[in-house]
């Protein structure tokens, strides 16, 4: 009967519930095979962890990134040129194993970003990539020194105009071999990399080197991390130069801040934050440290030492494109679209602007569930999709009294379906302490 009732929009939305994980339905095995999730042309079986929604599924084979004029694409070249002698990778899956995304790193086994509520499971032990950086190990066990990667990356969050389940990072990771001819390499790029940042019109501000609660790794010689952290920041400081310096009008009066803070990474030690100070205010731009050795030595390249960035291309994209909403990068409008020119940065222009229409929604939750604000939004979005700007919790303090109206000698009035007495009540607290009926 289950089986027959379902129409294939039916059968979606369907696994679109039992993605949530909460819901389950007993099922003949025929309706179970229906409900493989198929992914980049292959299919994979569901389990109770499985998350993933048809609204963020049909987002892996777009590859923005990828997509010639498109900003994300223009971005992600800037940077390849930054780092010319760089391999350039952008085209690995997304699908990775959790012992990819986070074991191999040194994350904790109860790392939050584990979570179902955090991160998408297409099953127990397949996942969305969270962070490019779950591909550092393949591509330093593949033989690269120096590389780039760009990626699509996958975290359930919040609905606003500048979250978006899906977006782009770029890792970046340079290594040399530990001994002394390796770091000699290092002190000389040191050098000509300071000489020509000094020309430039850039004020770095720097914390205290490698405080106690970020040392340097107890395998490294505390000289060669030291280097290695410099190489890092020049090579960095370059990039950050090229991106902002230009697009932001730095001038001699305004000359471009950066600031680099303290940090912590599993995969890192020392680890470090860089924030761009832009328009009035400081705004985080990427993560990265020296490569903790596990990674190296999970690679099988334990000899070698380096340092390695992840770093979100969407943040600086609306930055140097003004684009205003993240939805925007996902737009197939030919008046988005046709703004935009490889290797060009121009400013978006806004060609739209519709009336909003919120809705609240309040609802009681089964006994013993619970459901996450991710569990709400991703609800949203397979609906709604890019037609929801934003969902807030309205902050406001909702009460609910159920008053059970029986009299032990009369019957209770009821006029026009209406409980005469119950609006009396609703419209005395209307009168005497202003709250507003849902
Ligand atoms: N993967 C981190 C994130 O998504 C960013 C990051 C931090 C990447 C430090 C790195 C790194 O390569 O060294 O937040």
């Amino acid at each position: 009967m289950l089986v027959r009732l379902l129409s294939s929009s039916h059968a979606l939305r369907t696994s679109a519930r039992l993605a949530q994980g909460s819901l389950q339905l007993v099922t003949s095995s025929a309706l179970r095979r229906g409900l493989a999730t198929s992914l980049l042309g292959k299919d994979y079986p569901r389990d109770d962890w499985t998350n993933v929604t048809p609204a963020i599924t049909s987002k892996l084979p777009l590859r923005l990134h990828t997509l010639p004029d498109h900003p994300l694409s223009t971005l992600r070249s800037l940077i390849e040129q930054h780092f010319a002698d760089f391999s350039h990778l952008s085209s690995v899956s997304p699908l990775v194993t959790p012992a990819t995304n986070f074991d191999e790193l040194g994350f904790a086994p109860d790392h939050p970003g584990r979570a179902p509520t955090d991160s998408y499971y297409v099953n127990r032990g397949l996942m969305l990539r969270t962070h490019t950086s779950a591909h550092e190990v393949e591509v330093f066990r593949a033989g690269h020194d120096r590389w780039l990667l760009t990626a699509d990356v996958y975290r359930r969050d919040e609905i606003d105009g500048s979250h978006y389940p899906v977006f782009h990072q770029v890792e970046g990771a340079r290594v040399w071999d530990a001994g002394l001819n390796g770091m000699r390499e290092v002190a000389e790029d040191n050098e000509a990399r300071r000489a020509a940042l000094a020309a430039e019109n850039i004020i770095i501000e720097d914390v205290p080197h490698v405080a106690p609660t970020n040392p340097a790794q107890s395998t490294h010689d505390p000289a060669h991390a030291a280097l290695v952290a410099e190489n890092l920041k020049l090579s960095l400081n370059g990039m950050i130069l090229k991106l902002f310096g230009h697009a932001a009008g730095a001038t001699k009066a305004e000359p471009l801040r950066v600031r680099w803070i303290e940090a912590y990474f599993p995969f890192t030690s020392p680890s470090f934050e860089v924030e761009v100070f832009f328009r009035g205010k400081w705004l985080e731009i990427l993560g990265s440290g020296v490569v903790q050795q596990l990674t190296l030595d999970n690679a099988g390249v334990p000899h070698k030492i380096g340092w390695a960035f992840g770093l979100g291309l969407e943040r600086i994209a609306m930055i140097l494109f003004s684009i205003p909403d993240i939805r925007l990068f996902w737009s197939q409008d030919p008046r988005f679209l046709r703004q935009f020119a490889q290797g060009q940065l121009t400013s978006f222009q806004p060609y739209s602007r519709y009336p909003a229409c919120t809705k609240d929604v309040s609802f009681w939750v089964p006994q013993g569930a619970s459901l996450h604000d991710n569990d709400f939004c991703d609800v949203v979005r397979d609906v709604a999709g890019d037609m929801v700007e934003d969902v807030k919790k309205t902050g406001r303090t909702s009460l609910c009294f159920r008053v059970n109206y029986r009299s032990m000698d009369r019957c209770i009035i009821v006029k026009r379906g209406g409980l005469v007495l119950h609006s009396q009540v609703v419209s005395r607290l209307k009168e005497q302490f202003a709250v507003e009926i849902r």
